[in-house]
């Protein structure tokens, strides 16, 4: 819709976030149709309010007697953008207030003009009311927070906290091109400032997100965006030449890179994703950074479909998970997770690890991650694995980072610094003659 208002089009998005859609699908169609330099706004609105929603829809189901009509809940969702913008942006009230009426009424609800005009003309005159539970003043799920609590006792306030902050931007130095040093004074010297990563040993961490066209060589492969939680699994793989490597869960191939990247003469590295539509983004990041793989499409836990029986000495299963270690990143995750969601996920996990394990030789190594911060995804799946298999043997990582659960190591968020992550590392002390 040509010249539809930008508020308009946020709200829009936000309707398909609540109705369950991922921002990473609805959002790129929507700012295809703006001006280039019209997107950054749009993008800022919806993550924002994605961001603030619950603390957002707090405060404005305080505010309207009665809910709008379920025909009407778009405008519901543009209360929220511009509450958002009052609450979290430096745009005078009056500008917020009239441009968001004239959104509604551009939205064919010329009737509602009133009641938005209202509640926003309250909101700026008021100021926000002080949030009535946790959940509002958290701006999470209630059973996030609730969950939270019950697994990090001392940490779930501060893990709700920087999961409400933006994350940095991270880079992971391409190996075969520069060294960390080098590519540090590049970006000086084009005005970037940026610092060493403190654990991941190719991770540079810029002071303020830049557009990866500003960036040195991006396009020619010197640097991948990548978080320094997630870089940290070439450490614990610890590769060598000659190793036949998989990645099991690859899309969009940041990890499958990063092992191509650390190591030279790998005998092999096998990709495999389950999502086709994910598989081109595998190739597309291999074709910048100039490196191969065997790309495949398959679901890693049903090895009669891709695996040609050749054992791997190095596994890394970076399972699908609830993403709730990255939610700085993705804050839509608050809205579309469901509490549901962990014990299905927790069973597809262990099913994978169970599989895949099987494809390891001995002496082998699988490094299990997740982008999680619930147990039951992390360290429980790996002590039911360790339990259930003899041969399995769990190598303590000797890092620096994270919390050692007994069964892995944890990495909660933190600010200005690294993502939520779990890491586990398992070694097949099975000897060859009994497989
Ligand atoms: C956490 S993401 C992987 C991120 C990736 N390792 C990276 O660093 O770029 C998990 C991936 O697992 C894939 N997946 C989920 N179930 C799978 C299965 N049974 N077999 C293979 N891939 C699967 C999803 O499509 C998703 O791309």
């Amino acid at each position: 819709m040509p010249g539809q208002p930008m508020r308009a089009r946020a709200a829009q998005v936000m309707l398909a976030v609540e109705q369950g859609q991922s921002l990473s699908q609805c959002l790129p169609p929507a700012l295809k149709r703006l001006p280039e330099n019209e997107r950054p706004a749009l993008q800022a609105l919806c993550f924002g309010t994605c961001r603030w929603f619950f603390r957002l829809d707090g405060e404005l189901q305080q505010r309207l007697r009665k809910p709008l009509k379920p025909l009407d809940r778009v405008i519901h969702q543009l209360m929220l953008v511009a509450l958002f913008q009052l609450r979290h942006s430096q745009q005078a009230s009056y500008a917020v207030l009239n441009e968001t009426v004239e959104a509604c009424r551009a939205m064919n609800r010329p009737h509602l003009t009133g009641l938005v005009n209202g509640v926003l003309r309250a909101a700026a005159r008021e100021g926000e009311p002080p949030p009535q539970n946790q959940s509002v003043s958290f701006s999470h799920p209630p059973w996030m927070v609730e969950k939270l609590r019950h697994n990090w006792p001392d940490d779930w306030q501060a893990i709700l906290d920087t999961n409400n902050t933006q994350a940095p931007m991270t880079l992971r130095v391409n190996a075969r091109r520069f060294d960390r040093d080098q590519y540090l004074e590049l970006l000086a010297g084009v005005g970037i400032q940026a610092s060493a990563t403190a654990f991941a040993p190719h991770g540079i961490q810029l002071a303020t997100p830049v557009p990866v066209d500003r960036l040195p060589y991006f396009a020619d492969g010197a640097v991948s965006v990548q978080d320094e939680a997630a870089q940290l699994c070439i450490t614990l793989l610890d590769l060598a030449p000659g190793q036949r490597v998989l990645d099991a869960c690859a899309a969009p191939g940041g990890k499958t890179c990063a092992i191509l990247e650390a190591c030279k003469g790998l005998a092999g590295v096998i990709a495999i994703d389950e999502s086709a539509d994910r598989l081109p983004r595998i190739e597309e990041n291999l074709a910048r950074l100039d490196l191969d793989a065997t790309v495949q499409q398959a679901d890693a836990a049903n090895t009669d479909q891709w695996w040609d029986g050749q054992l791997f000495d190095r596994i890394l299963l970076d399972v699908p998970c609830s993403a709730t270690g990255v939610i700085r990143r993705h804050p839509d995750i608050k809205l579309l997770r469901r509490e549901s969601d962990i014990v299905p996920l927790a069973g597809i996990q262990l099913a994978l690890l169970n599989a895949l394990w099987r494809t390891l030789k001995p002496g082998g190594r699988l490094v299990y991650a997740t982008c999680s911060v619930f147990p039951q995804e992390n360290h429980r799946i790996i002590r039911r694995f360790l339990k259930q298999t003899a041969e399995a043997a769990l190598l303590e990582a000797d890092a620096l980072w994270g919390h050692d659960t007994g069964a892995g190591r944890q990495l909660l968020p933190v600010p200005h610094s690294h993502d939520g992550f779990f890491y586990a590392v398992l070694e097949n002390r099975s000897n060859e003659r009994e497989l």
